[in-house]
């Protein structure tokens, strides 16, 4: 079976963009790969080492939400990075190769240094993000990496790293495949990309009231400014969200129609989306629900996903530890 790691940073309740991208790939892949999906709190505090108090808070909500959307702790190991050390070991011997050049080249590291500004990100842990992020990866010998087009640096770097060890020390580890899918648009309630930052998410922890009341005050096509103007769902970010969870064609089509020829208000385009959104986030609220009881069934998930994840890493942290010619640590 093909082996499959991702990996997200605990930055607090996860919202309907991710779940439309990132988690819907994560769900499919649990079915037929060997995967690992972590909560990397390193990487959390790569950039926010100044202000951890948040961070046991984030890594929770993280877990709450990946079990409400369907990550079956039986199909998949799910796991906090920080509770399996092989993540640093590896980390450790990858930084020894990694060029300067590659990491001060990164875009992705120039671009936050320069957009973060109320942060320091001139630290030697920032810079050294993607062998960190190489590491997770090259620890599971991971074939595939289900991840966004933002981390194409970030992967490509990865490649490089695994490639540049095995010429070094000898073939041990398989060139990671980017897996992009790719992701219906979702944008938020500003019509804006949905980000926690804009203040426009649907977040996934939130209950029908609350989510009725963002979708009725949601932007809606600008020219549409009075109930008989007509409007163009192609425009609409009402209608992302209706493409995404509407089944009923048939409905959709007089939405559409009924928008187009002012036949019908925005407010009423809205609660048939409402009335479906709800449908769809039933499970996910109860699942959600469920687990926020159980804090011992999350210990019980997190530990038996670090004990699968362990029992990989640590088999190919001895392989790497031979090829560099040392005999590990309680080995
Ligand atoms: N850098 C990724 C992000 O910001 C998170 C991440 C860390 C990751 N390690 C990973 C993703 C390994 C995929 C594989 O989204």
């Amino acid at each position: 079976m093909k082996r499959v790691f991702s990996g997200m940073r605990p930055t607090g309740r996860l919202h309907y963009g991710h779940m439309a991208g990132a988690l819907t790939n994560w769900l499919a892949l649990q079915e037929t790969h060997e995967c690992y999906y972590s909560i990397v709190d390193w990487h959390a505090l790569m950039s926010d080492y100044a202000d951890p108090s948040n961070l046991a808070e984030h890594v929770t909500d993280a877990l709450l939400d990946w079990l409400a959307v369907g990550l079956d702790p039986n199909k998949c190991a799910i796991f906090i990075q920080s509770r399996v050390k092989e993540h640093i070991e590896l980390h450790m011997a990858l930084s020894m190769i990694a060029p300067l050049g590659w990491l001060e080249r990164n875009p992705t590291y120039k671009e936050q240094i320069l957009n973060l500004q109320n942060k320091d990100l001139s630290t030697y842990g920032f810079l050294g993000y993607p062998v960190l992020m190489a590491a997770d990866i090259l620890l599971y010998k991971s074939n595939q990496v289900p991840v966004g087009e933002d981390q194409t640096a970030h992967l490509e770097i990865s490649r490089e790293l695994a490639r540049r060890f095995n010429n070094f020390y000898g073939e041990v580890f398989p060139e990671p495949e980017m897996l992009l899918t790719r992701y219906p648009k979702i944008p938020g309630t500003d019509g804006r990309k949905m980000s926690k930052s804009y203040g426009n998410a649907l977040e996934i922890a939130d209950e029908m009231p609350v989510i009725d009341k963002k979708i009725r005050t949601m932007m809606t096509d600008p020219a549409r400014e009075r109930r008989t103007d007509p409007g163009e769902p192609n425009k609409c970010p009402v209608w992302d969200l209706h493409k995404f969870f509407n089944p009923d064609k048939e409905e959709m089509n007089e939405l559409a129609e009924g928008c187009r020829t002012a036949g019908i208000g925005c407010i009423d385009c809205k609660k048939k989306l409402i009335a479906h959104v709800a449908v769809n986030m039933a499970p996910v609220h109860e699942r959600r629900k469920y687990f926020e009881a159980r804090a011992g069934e999350l210990n019980d998930i997190l530990n038996e996903g670090a004990r699968k994840a362990r029992a990989r890493a640590s088999e190919t942290m001895e392989e790497v530890c031979r090829a560099v010619g040392m005999t590990r640590a309680g080995a």
